[in-house]
């Protein structure tokens, strides 16, 4: 089973999109084991992007991510990686497939609200850069059978 951090940038936060994301998260199948309201700090926000370092989008990236709260949230099932990044769309959202939440809500890459984890490796170091392993909860959903039941 695959779990991948999912973060609601401050544009979801300000629009009041919090809700409508995480219900398709939700209804798609996928299981919440973690979630914090946060400000993000500096330093937060300079180790989780540290990839895009020396990039021009870069310092706005950075300015986006701490401008406002953020939702962060870990999702937990079979391929979730791959699931998430789906439900959420191609990064530039007039790239994204129609039904995303970047296709259907957003216009421009640096308004695009949300993240989600693109490998297993960037997950791992991701959910342990943001919660601490006391926040994710393992928990039985009477569900699961029903949708991570294989055949
Ligand atoms: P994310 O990390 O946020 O899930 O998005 P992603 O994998 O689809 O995109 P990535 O390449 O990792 O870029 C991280 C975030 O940087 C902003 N960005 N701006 N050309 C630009 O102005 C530009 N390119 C990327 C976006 O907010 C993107 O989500
Ligand atoms: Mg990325």
């Amino acid at each position: 089973m695959e779990q991948t951090l999912v973060l609601i940038k401050p544009d979801g936060v300000q629009r009041g999109l919090i809700g409508e994301i995480t219900a398709r998260l939700e209804r798609r199948g996928l299981k919440l084991i973690a979630a914090k309201f946060m400000q993000v700090s500096p330093e937060l926000a300079e180790a989780h992007y540290a990839i895009h370092k020396g990039k021009p989008f870069y310092e706005g990236l950075i300015r986006y991510i701490t401008s406002s709260p953020v939702m962060a949230m870990i999702w937990e099932g079979p391929e979730a990686i791959a699931a998430v990044r789906q439900t959420m769309g191609a990064t530039k959202p007039t790239e994204a497939a129609p039904g995303s939440v970047r296709h259907d809500f957003a216009l421009e890459v640096g308004r695009n609200l949300t993240h989600a984890s693109d490998s297993p490796e960037t997950a791992f170091q991701e959910i342990s850069l943001w919660f601490k392993p006391e926040e994710i909860i393992s928990w039985e959903r009477s569900t699961d059978p029903w949708l991570f039941g294989k055949n």
